[in-house]
């Protein structure tokens, strides 16, 4: 499933900008694959230091709006540009608490093809250790296609910085 889910998702999402795309995916992501129960996208501010959370699909709002780089699974998942996965978020300190019915969670990083973090794909599942490598797959391919079309908006200001 997940792999179709992933073809598909890049057809509708090729006539999009970034800011639609990232909504498309969190609603998708979230009506599609019934032990999603969180998505949300979270984008690096202009400093570069704190994550900002943009579109989201769930039961309730987060209260962590901005996570600052040194904290939380979604700060470590930038800071280390790569893939977190905790099967079971009460076992592991650098969770930060945003539902009280999450066991497991999954961050993904939105990474350039230079490695610079857009921001990053944030899936809390009420069920424990729900993640496992074809979620990854599916969610580490829908992150490099919003950063293709991040970086196609970009082109410009890119050959600008050479
Ligand atoms: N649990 C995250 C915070 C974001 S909420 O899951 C929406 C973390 O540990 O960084």
């Amino acid at each position: 499933m997940p792999v179709e889910l992933l073809s598909q998702l890049r057809r509708e999402l090729e006539a999009k900008g970034f800011g639609d795309a990232c909504e498309h995916v969190v609603r998708r992501l979230r009506e599609a694959v019934p032990h999603y129960s969180w998505v949300g996208i979270y984008l690096l501010d202009e400093g570069g230091d704190e994550l900002v959370l943009g579109p989201w699909a769930g039961p309730a709002a987060t209260e962590h709006t901005r996570i600052p780089l040194g904290r939380g699974l979604c700060g470590l998942a930038a800071r280390e540009r790569r893939t977190v996965v905790v099967d079971d978020v009460s076992r592991d300190p650098r969770y930060l608490a945003c539902f009280p019915s999450t066991r497991s969670e999954i961050v993904v990083p939105i990474l350039t093809r230079e490695g610079r973090v857009l921001g990053e794909i944030d899936i809390d599942s009420d069920e424990r250790a729900a993640f496992g490598p074809q979620d990854r797959e599916l969610l580490e391919g829908l992150a490099r296609t919003l950063a293709e079309i991040w970086e196609r908006e970009h082109e410009h200001e890119h050959e600008h910085e050479r």
